[in-house]
């Protein structure tokens, strides 16, 4: 067995964990919205046309903010086509995924649905072949009272009350060349800053969020933040991070190393964004979004078969991964990289929610069942609140193919405002049990309340609507520390969260 140990003070702190870290995202691609959110004919829909066990399976999953309508769908997006009668809003081909859009949801429908499973809207606008008057007209309709063109046609549409949408995004990956109106880092800059004032005029109590490169492995990355955020540093709150992952190998231990690169790329874009601050001696802190990240790779071939057959139809089932076990694994070590990482990264999305590389997935007509993925991250969600506490770990390391020194153990915890402290780790060894040690004596007298822990004997296990619970978390006895400290034993390959609260006192 192996062994490792990590010290927690109640004094040392990273930062204050923002409940938008805990976001999610529903493109208008595939299935999200239509059979997925939304389907009028299902036997569960409510009176919307809103499949209520979805509804349920969001909530239960504390999903407190929700990026949309994209993604790479919004640089071909007139959002005026979503509001409005529906009878009269257009048919459009949506050039980002080859499919049709039919526009029977948008904005107003959307923001019913986020009420329904209590989640604020993260709104993308089209920067690719829009521009900043676009991007300030929709602000307008979407957050201004009344008594303004776009505003009164809100009004006219049905909706007295503004929406009142805080956060929004300047674009999508817009250094992308599968984008719409792809951008070097200096044309999207200027746009970005031209968009955000305008924006901002209307609105002063939004935040925005500007594109950082769409990925640490684009040859833009790095300087597209560099040269994009010399134009717009002032205007805008955060830069955007995206991040996908993949096992195509079936390298296990490569595969859970990849959250060292994800630390990597956080710690890169903030060193960016405070060079730029030093640089224009701004008294500004740029914080982070990472408003799109998960593992992404098991549909790619399925993909070029659908558009190989069925290109230009509605909601064709895309970008349906099916999770297995491991990937719930490094869902969970994604979660622990973001949770300390909480100082800089504020908001993250999920990518995406439901049946689109979705920890929800449903049939039509069918059944709706959660992937494996669904419980690292209801876990995080529903105890990772509060704030990030330092974790000194001292763990074994192991050598792979991208990585050396890759501690087996991952972890991170947090400090509820009830004062319930929470370990979240996972262990990465492949075959070995760890004996791991807390030392919280700073803490006082703790009662370990629960142990939760997701482990599969198989990596490839997945969760399908007949077997919903093949991949499935349990608890295991929980110890008594003693005088602050606790051993607590991880199985190989295995998702943990300990949870303590105060003793009481007898
Ligand atoms: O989440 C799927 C796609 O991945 C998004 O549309 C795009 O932004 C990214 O490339």
């Amino acid at each position: 067995m192996k062994k490792a140990s990590i010290i927690l003070d109640r004094d040392y702190l990273i930062g204050r964990i923002d409940k938008r870290l805990f976001g999610s995202f529903i493109e208008h691609l595939g299935r999200a919205v239509y059979g997925g959110i939304y389907e009028p004919d299902h036997p569960l829909a409510d009176e919307l046309g809103f499949r209520k066990d979805v509804i349920q399976a969001v909530r239960e999953l504390n999903v407190p903010l929700v990026r949309y309508p994209g993604g790479n769908f919004v640089s071909g997006f007139q959002w005026e086509d979503s509001v409005g009668p529906r009878e009269s809003r257009p048919k459009r081909l949506d050039l980002a995924w080859f499919t049709t859009e039919t526009n029977e949801v948008g904005l107003h429908e959307f923001a019913d649905w986020a009420e329904k499973v209590d989640s604020e809207i993260m709104y993308a606008i089209n920067l690719g072949t829009r521009g900043p008057m676009e991007a300030r007209d929709i602000v307008e309709y979407a957050n201004h009272p009344g008594n303004s063109r776009y505003s009164d046609m809100r009004i006219a549409n049905g909706r007295k009350d503004p929406f009142n949408i805080r956060l929004w995004c300047l674009g999508n990956e817009m250094d992308g060349p599968w984008q719409m109106g792809q951008k070097t880092a200096y044309e999207y800059g200027r746009i970005a800053n031209d968009a955000a004032k305008m924006m901002k005029w209307v609105d002063p109590s939004i935040e925005l969020v500007a594109c950082g490169s769409s990925g640490s492995g684009m040859p833009t990355f790095g300087d597209w933040e560099l040269t994009m955020l010399n134009e717009c540093y002032e205007n805008i709150d955060y830069v955007s991070l995206h991040r996908y992952y993949g096992n195509p190998t079936g390298d296990t231990a490569g595969f859970l190393a990849r959250t060292m690169d994800m630390d990597d790329f956080i710690r890169s874009v903030a060193s960016i964004c405070d060079a730029v601050k030093g640089k224009k001696h701004s008294k500004k802190q740029i914080h982070l979004s990472f408003d799109e990240w998960n593992v992404w790779y098991h549909s790619a071939e399925q993909d070029k078969e659908i558009w190989k057959q069925d290109k230009w139809n509605r909601a064709l089932p895309l970008l349906e991964d099916v999770y297995n076990f491991e990937d719930a694994l490094l869902v969970g070590s994604m979660l622990i990289t973001l949770i300390r990482n909480a100082d800089r990264v504020k908001i993250a999305c999920l990518a995406q929610l439901v049946n689109v590389i979705a920890p929800i997935m449903t049939r039509n007509g069918g059944g709706c069942w959660a992937q494996t993925i669904y419980y690292p991250f209801m876990h995080a969600s529903k105890y990772g609140r509060g704030t990030a506490l330092q974790a000194i770990v001292d763990a074994p390391v192991y050598d792979c193919s991208d990585y050396e020194n890759v501690p087996v153990i991952d972890a991170a915890a947090t400090r509820g405002d009830d004062d319930s402290l929470t370990v979240f780790c996972v262990n990465r060894d492949l075959t070995e049990e760890c004996a791991l040690s807390l030392d919280l004596r700073s803490f006082g007298d703790l009662r370990m309340t629960e142990h939760i822990v997701l482990h599969h004997d198989d990596v490839n296990a997945v969760n399908t609507e007949e077997n919903p619970r093949e991949v499935f978390p349990g608890s295991v006895p929980t110890a008594a520390p003693d005088h602050g400290r606790v051993t607590v034993k991880l199985q190989p390959l295995s998702w943990n969260v300990i949870r303590f609260e105060k003793k009481p006192i007898d």
